[in-house]
């Protein structure tokens, strides 16, 4: 298959555009390197699928794709935007210039080049603090923060253009996503780094809060099984989640655990934006892509942490 990756340089971008590499796919990955995090780490990552095999890579906004450079292109996975709960409260004009503006240029030209499917990366974050666990696609969508608004309307926007023939698109929501090579800010990458370095970690709230943790190497095959699948026209949310939920302080313990060190704490005060929990209802995954979280979150924190001490090529394949 022709498959665009937007967000190529990015944490599940790069894994993904490895994996469909190696696959034996045609490759298109793009990335604008937005700066919210060391443009160095996403050039390793660029390295790192570059060991699949041949691939094409642009540096450019998601929305700059051209209708021409979408001829005969089966599928794209939408994965580029401005990421981070939290911090999504400080420039909204960035996150809606970069996950609505440029998604709506984007699916114009998708549609004006008739490409047939669309693998949207929405987020646990559309639901806020949920009703019901595990939660289910049908769902109230509350985002909590402006970051989750920008993922409900980029879900919306894609409704939208998917009024055109021919167009299905897959809203994935991610729960979550870990493994080698996540994101500096997040949860997960913070404790490890904390525990190899012996810096404080900055535990925010008491800790009580839960998350269904994804190993990248299950947020791939659902992205991988969502290009090619049996859809309805239209847009289909699927949840992608881990294998439950679990606190932050229980996953301080398995940090600890694997690395082998006590992890120091400074206490924080709850921030702005994050949800008490969330937590995966995955039945429609198994149903229409044939999906299911194979990854134990033990093994996948072990493949982090390996990753973490060894950066490289071997360390940083997920699979
Ligand atoms: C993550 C991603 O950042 C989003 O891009 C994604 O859309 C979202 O998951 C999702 O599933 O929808 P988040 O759950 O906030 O968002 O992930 P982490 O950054 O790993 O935070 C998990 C918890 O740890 C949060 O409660 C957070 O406040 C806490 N945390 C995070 C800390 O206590 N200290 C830190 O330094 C970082």
């Amino acid at each position: 298959m022709r498959i665009v990756v937007t967000g190529a340089a990015g944490f599940i971008g790069s894994h993904l555009a490895h994996r469909l590499v190696r696959d034996g796919h045609d490759v298109l990955g793009v990335d604008s390197f937005v700066p919210y995090y060391s443009r160095e780490l996403k050039r390793r990552n660029i390295d790192y699928v570059g060991d699949a095999g041949a691939w094409q890579f642009e540096e450019r906004l998601a929305g700059s794709i051209t209708p021409t450079q979408l001829q005969a292109v089966d599928a794209i996975v939408h994965l580029a935007a401005q990421p981070g709960v939290r911090s999504s409260w400080d420039d909204f004009a960035l996150y809606s210039d970069l996950n609505l503006n440029e998604t709506n240029k984007l699916a114009a030209a998708a549609t004006a080049a008739g490409v047939p499917r669309v693998v949207f990366a929405s987020s646990s974050s559309v639901y806020g603090n949920s009703s019901r666990y595990p939660t289910h696609e049908t769902a109230e969508l509350a985002p909590r923060s402006p970051y989750g608004v920008t993922k409900q309307a980029g879900e919306a926007l894609w409704n939208a253009h998917a009024a055109h023939p021919g167009l299905s698109v897959a809203a994935l929501r991610f729960f979550t996503v870990y493994g080698p090579g996540q994101r500096p800010d997040m949860a997960l990458q913070r404790l490890i780094s904390a525990a190899l370095n012996g810096d404080d970690f900055a535990l925010y709230g008491d800790g009580e809060q839960r998350r269904d943790f994804t190993f990248v190497a299950d947020a791939v095959e659902a992205c991988v099984l969502a290009c090619s699948a049996q859809l309805p026209a239209g847009v289909v949310s699927v949840n992608v989640g881990g294998r439950g939920d679990v606190s932050l302080n229980d996953l301080i313990g398995l940090v600890e655990g694997a690395t082998g060190r006590a992890i120091r704490m400074t206490r924080m005060p709850a921030q702005r934006g994050d949800v008490l929990r969330t937590g995966a209802d995955t039945n429609r995954a198994a149903e229409l892509l044939g999906w299911s979280a194979q990854r134990e979150l033990p093994e996948g924190i072990s493949r982090q942490v390996e990753f973490v001490r060894a950066p490289n090529a071997a360390t940083w394949a997920s699979s």
